[in-house]
């Protein structure tokens, strides 16, 4: 099946045996993000604790690439700083992969978005202005 579909073995590992499924019930960022192209839907569950990701979690309702690409997100951020974890692209997903089909590479950039998006929420629970850090 995935000779057909183009994925990576590592992809179908991730996205057959997910790791960091989930929610974290008391996350203090927490993210939703979704692909207007396709309906997919992703969340992502962050606890941080004195500035560094300590956990993550995530729960999508996508495709095979977006399950797998959300997995590798949260494994990269557990245990870095959160300006650290700002940096992860979706690229850095992809290389980790191994590879994704030209037609799924959109998907991975729901994995970027969310972490962004959960890291927005935790600055926003703290009262704090959050621009997000873009790398160069
Ligand atoms: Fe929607 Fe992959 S097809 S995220």
């Amino acid at each position: 099946m995935s000779e057909d579909l183009g994925y990576t073995e590592k992809v179908m590992d991730y996205f057959l045996n997910p790791r960091n499924m989930g929610e974290i019930p008391d996350a203090n960022g927490v993210g939703e993000v979704g692909n207007p192209r396709c309906g997919d839907i992703m969340k992502m569950y962050l606890k941080i604790e004195n500035g560094v990701v300590v956990d993550a979690k995530f729960k999508t309702f996508g495709c095979a690439a977006a399950i797998a690409t959300s997995s590798v997100a949260t494994e990269l951020i557990i245990g870095k700083k959160i300006e650290d974890a700002l940096k992860i692209t979706n690229k850095d997903v992809i290389e980790f992969l191994g590879g994704l089909p030209a037609p799924k590479i959109h998907c991975s950039l729901l994995a970027e978005q969310s972490i962004k998006s959960a890291i927005e929420d935790y600055y926003e629970r703290l009262g704090v202005d959050y621009t997000p850090i873009t790398r160069n």
